[in-house]
């Protein structure tokens, strides 16, 4: 039986990967690599099919009994951990070491042309120590609007970012967990190729508040600002050096780009329509609805 190992499986990919993989886990050995086993098995129900095991980045001596047994690496880089040499590096060789042979990378569209964010390096050095990869690339995650962007949203009904008009494109967590799943499962049909994860639409902020606007029946709006500023804002809001310089550059960089290529890699892996954002608003409304 092939023993995957699900890290960052408690946040909103890996846990969507996770209910994924538990609805049909066949000749999967499932374990989940968390920090606080206790919370996590609050979180899900334990089962033949999934244990849990402690692990933390930052404790590289929690590596080589997480990894022992382990065929298959499902890795999700924590968005405060961004120096790929301090974590990465160490966590891939020690997987290398531990017999590892599989690695599936939690990675972001468009990573071929940025080499500047921490996703470029980490797919680099899983192909140069000689893995088997699959790099999974998704979209912008519509379930940014209901965390990072959620107090915002919740105290003044505005979005702020130095994303300008530059169009994003819109996935579903959800549609994430479903294809990371049959990635992992038919890993051999697959490997050795990257695949963007995309919903089905390129989408602006001013165009985002707009259609929340309309469903939620009260006006939201989007501000954009000046990266520099945006960046001295998240640092004072608390956020780590690395956290703050990825979240400016993911959303200001855009400006610059072509707009994202629509896959139908989901379509093709899933036999399914991704969400669409309508769809998903209207879904979360109870979130956005909070006082
Ligand atoms: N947001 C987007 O639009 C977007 C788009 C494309 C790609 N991405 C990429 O997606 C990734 C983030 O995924 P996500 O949204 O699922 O993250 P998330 O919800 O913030 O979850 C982070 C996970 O990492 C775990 N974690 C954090 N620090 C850890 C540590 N030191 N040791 C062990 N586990 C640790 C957390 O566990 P605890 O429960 O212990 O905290 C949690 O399970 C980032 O690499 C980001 O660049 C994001």
């Amino acid at each position: 039986m092939k023993r995957i190992l699900i890290t960052g499986a408690t946040g909103h990919i890996g846990s969507e990967v996770l209910a994924s993989l538990c609805k049909s886990p066949q000749d999967l050995e499932i374990v989940a690599a968390v920090r606080n086993v206790e919370a996590a098995e609050q979180q899900f129900q334990p089962s033949s099919q999934l244990t849990f095991q402690v692990f933390d980045f930052e404790k590289p001596d929690t590596f080589s009994q997480a990894f022992q047994g382990v065929d298959s690496l499902f890795l999700l880089r924590p968005p405060q951990l961004a120096d790929v040499d301090r974590y990465f590096k160490p966590l891939l060789e020690a997987a290398k070491t531990s017999g590892i042979q599989q690695v599936v990378f939690l990675s972001v569209q468009g990573v071929e042309t940025s080499n500047m964010i921490p996703h470029y390096k980490i797919e680099a050095l899983i192909k140069n120590l000689g893995f088997q990869y699959v790099f999974v690339r998704p979209g912008y995650f519509m379930q940014n609007l209901t965390s990072t962007l959620l107090p915002e949203i919740l105290k003044t009904q505005t979005i702020t970012l130095p994303a300008g008009q530059a169009k994003f494109n819109w996935v579903d967590v959800k549609n994430i967990g479903e294809a990371v799943a049959v990635l992992i499962k038919a890993f051999d049909l697959y490997k050795n190729r990257g695949y963007d994860i995309t919903g089905s639409e390129n989408l602006s902020f001013q165009a985002v508040t707009h259609q929340m606007t309309i469903i939620l029946n009260k006006p939201y709006r989007f501000k954009s600002i000046n990266p520099i500023r945006f960046y001295f804002k998240k640092r004072k809001d608390g956020l780590t050096t690395g956290f703050a310089l990825v979240m400016t550059l993911l959303h200001f960089l855009p400006r610059f780009q072509k707009e994202p290529e629509i896959s139908n890699n989901f379509f093709k892996l899933t036999g399914k329509k991704p969400t669409t954002l309508v769809a998903f608003i209207n879904r979360e409304q109870h979130i956005f609805n909070k006082t």
